[in-house]
C-alpha cells in the first residue's frame, strides 16, 4: 500500500516534469516565433545574432572585477560564451545599420543633400559581423540616474571633441575621469531649466509649467545635441524623444543614452520617422541645422504628421530673429509655407517662435483648390512608418478627429488608464480597452489563487 502510493507520487512527479518541460518548450517556440514575426523586426532587416542587445558578458559582470580581465583570460571565466567571439576593438562603436564604412564599401552613393547617409542601410547577410561588440577599454558600470543626468564616465564614451567644440555653450565639460553636463545647449547656454520656463511663459501656461496640467507629455526634440533639453523636461513630467544623427558632432546620442535620457539616432531625411501620426504634443528644434524649406517643405510636413491636433512647434534659430537679408528671406518663406499649412504663430519672443498646428480640418477645407502643399490622398495611411518615404503633403485628420476638434485625450497621468479616442478608429471599444488593461490584475490574482 505504502509502496504503491510512493510509486503514484513518483509517477505524478514525473508527469509534472514532463508537463513543465512541454510548457517551457512551447514557451520558447512562442518566443521564437514572436520575435521573428514582430512588426518592425523584419527578418531581412534583422542584423541581430551577435547584436541582439543582450550582453552575456555584462550580465554576469561583478562590481569589483576588472573588466579587462574578462577578455584577457577567457579560460578562467567560463561565463564568457565560447561560441560567439568578441569583435575586434575597432568595432567597439559599431552600429550595424548605421555604419558609414559599409556605405563606402558597398558603394551605395547616398544623396548627401537629402541626408540619406544618416539613414539606415543594413548589411547584407554575408557582411554581418557575427561577434559581440566589445565595450571600450576601461569601461565602468555607468553612473546611475538621476546623477547620470549631470555626469558620466569618460572611459565609457571616449570622445571629448564636443567638449572642446562646444565649450562656450556649456554642453559638456571634461572633468578628470568624468564628463560633466552643465545643462547648456547651443541655444540655451544658461541651462535648459531657464529655457523651459521661458517657453512655458511664452505659452502662458498656468503656473509657468510647460506640461500645462498634463496636456503636454510627449515631446520630439530634433537635432537634440547631448539631449539636455529632454533631460531637464523629465522633472517637469514631460517625456521627450531626442533625435540626432551621428554627424560631425560625433555620436551625441551616445552621450544622451549614457546619461539615461530617452533618445535615438535618426534624421529627417527621406523616410518617415518611426512614429505614427499624431504622436507628439510638441516638437522642438533649437539651432537644429535643418533646412526646413527644402523639397516643398517635406520635413515640416513630416513634423505636421507627427504633431497632435493643436500641437506646438518650438523653433529657436537665427531665421526667427536675425535681420540680415538671407535670414529674412528664409523666415518669410517659412512663414508663407506654414501659413498655407494652416499653422499659426502662438508666440514670438526674443529668439524663439512657437507655432501651433490646427485642431481640426476646417482650415484645410477652406483653402483654395490647388493650394500647395496639397492634402495627402485618402489612401495614404499616416500611421505606417517603417521604411516609408516622406511625402510632401498634409495629413488631414480622420472624420472623427475632425469632429472632436482636438485630440480628445485626457491629461497625463489620467491618460494612462483612459481609452484614447484613436482606439475607436482601429475598432477597439472602450469595454475592450478596460478588459485589456485589467487583464494583468486578474492574472496576478489567478496566479496567487493557484499557489495557495
Ligand atoms: C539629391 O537630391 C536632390 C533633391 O531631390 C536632387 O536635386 C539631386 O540631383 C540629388 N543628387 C544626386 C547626386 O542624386
Amino acid at each position: 500500500m505504502k509502496q504503491k502510493s510512493e510509486q503514484q507520487i513518483r509517477t505524478s512527479k514525473q508527469l509534472t516534469y514532463v508537463l513543465l518541460g512541454l510548457i517551457s518548450v512551447l514557451g520558447l517556440v512562442c518566443l521564437y516565433y514572436g520575435s521573428t514575426s514582430a512588426p518592425g523586426l523584419r527578418r531581412s532587416d534583422d542584423e541581430s545574432s551577435g547584436f541582439d542587445g543582450s550582453d552575456p558578458v555584462l550580465g554576469t559582470f561583478g562590481r569589483n572585477r576588472d573588466f579587462d580581465d574578462l577578455f584577457e583570460d577567457q579560460e578562467l571565466n567560463p561565463e564568457v560564451p565560447k561560441s560567439i567571439p568578441i569583435c575586434d576593438m575597432r568595432y567597439s562603436e559599431l552600429i550595424p545599420c548605421l555604419d558609414r564604412n559599409l556605405i563606402y564599401q558597398l558603394k551605395l552613393k547616398p544623396n548627401l543633400s537629402l541626408m540619406e547617409h544618416y539613414e539606415r542601410h543594413c548589411p547584407p547577410p554575408e557582411r554581418r559581423y557575427n561577434c559581440l561588440v566589445p565595450p571600450p577599454k576601461g569601461y565602468k558600470i555607468p553612473v546611475r540616474w538621476p546623477a547620470s543626468r549631470d555626469e558620466v564616465w569618460k572611459a565609457n564614451i571616449p570622445h571629448t571633441h564636443l567638449a572642446e567644440e562646444k565649450s562656450d555653450q556649456h554642453w559638456m565639460v571634461v572633468n578628470g575621469e568624468k564628463i560633466n553636463f552643465p545643462g547648456g545647449g547651443t541655444h540655451f547656454h544658461d541651462g535648459a531649466d531657464k529655457y523651459i520656463l521661458a517657453l512655458a511663459r511664452m505659452l502662458k501656461f498656468p503656473s509657468d509649467k510647460l506640461n500645462n496640467g498634463g496636456n503636454i507629455r510627449n515631446v520630439l526634440d530634433v537635432g537634440c545635441g547631448v539631449a539636455s533639453f529632454g533631460a531637464y523636461l523629465l522633472s517637469h513630467d514631460i517625456i521627450a524623444m531626442s533625435l540626432a544623427p551621428n554627424d560631425v558632432h560625433e555620436n551625441q546620442i551616445q552621450f544622451a543614452l549614457e546619461r539615461g535620457i530617452p533618445s535615438t539616432l535618426g534624421v529627417l531625411g527621406t523616410k518617415r520617422l518611426p512614429y505614427p501620426s499624431r504622436s507628439f504634443e510638441l516638437a522642438h528644434c533649437s539651432r537644429c541645422r535643418i533646412d526646413w524649406l527644402q523639397r516643398d517643405g517635406i520635413l515640416l510636413l513630416e513634423l505636421d504628421r507627427l504633431l497632435r491636433p493643436g500641437g506646438y512647434f518650438v523653433y529657436s534659430s537665427p531665421e526667427a530673429y536675425a535681420h540680415d537679408p538671407e535670414n529674412r528671406r528664409i523666415w518669410n518663406a517659412m512663414y508663407d509655407l506654414l501659413k498655407s499649412m494652416c499653422w499659426k504663430i502662438v508666440s514670438k519672443k526674443d529668439q524663439t517662435v512657437i507655432w501651433a498646428k490646427p485642431i481640426s480640418n476646417s482650415c484645410y477645407l477652406k483653402r483654395v483648390p490647388g493650394s500647395r502643399p496639397p492634402l495627402c490622398s485618402s489612401d495614404d495611411d499616416p500611421d505606417v512608418t517603417w521604411n516609408v518615404l516622406m511625402k510632401a503633403c498634409i495629413s488631414p485628420y480622420s472624420a472623427k478627429m475632425h469632429h472632436e476638434k482636438g485630440t480628445g485625450l485626457v491629461p497625463w497621468p489620467a491618460r494612462l488608464t483612459a481609452p484614447p479616442p484613436r482606439l475607436e478608429e482601429v475598432g477597439v471599444t472602450t469595454e475592450e480597452f478596460h478588459e485589456d488593461i485589467s487583464w494583468r490584475g486578474e492574472k496576478h490574482y489567478d496566479a496567487g489563487h493557484m499557489a495557495s
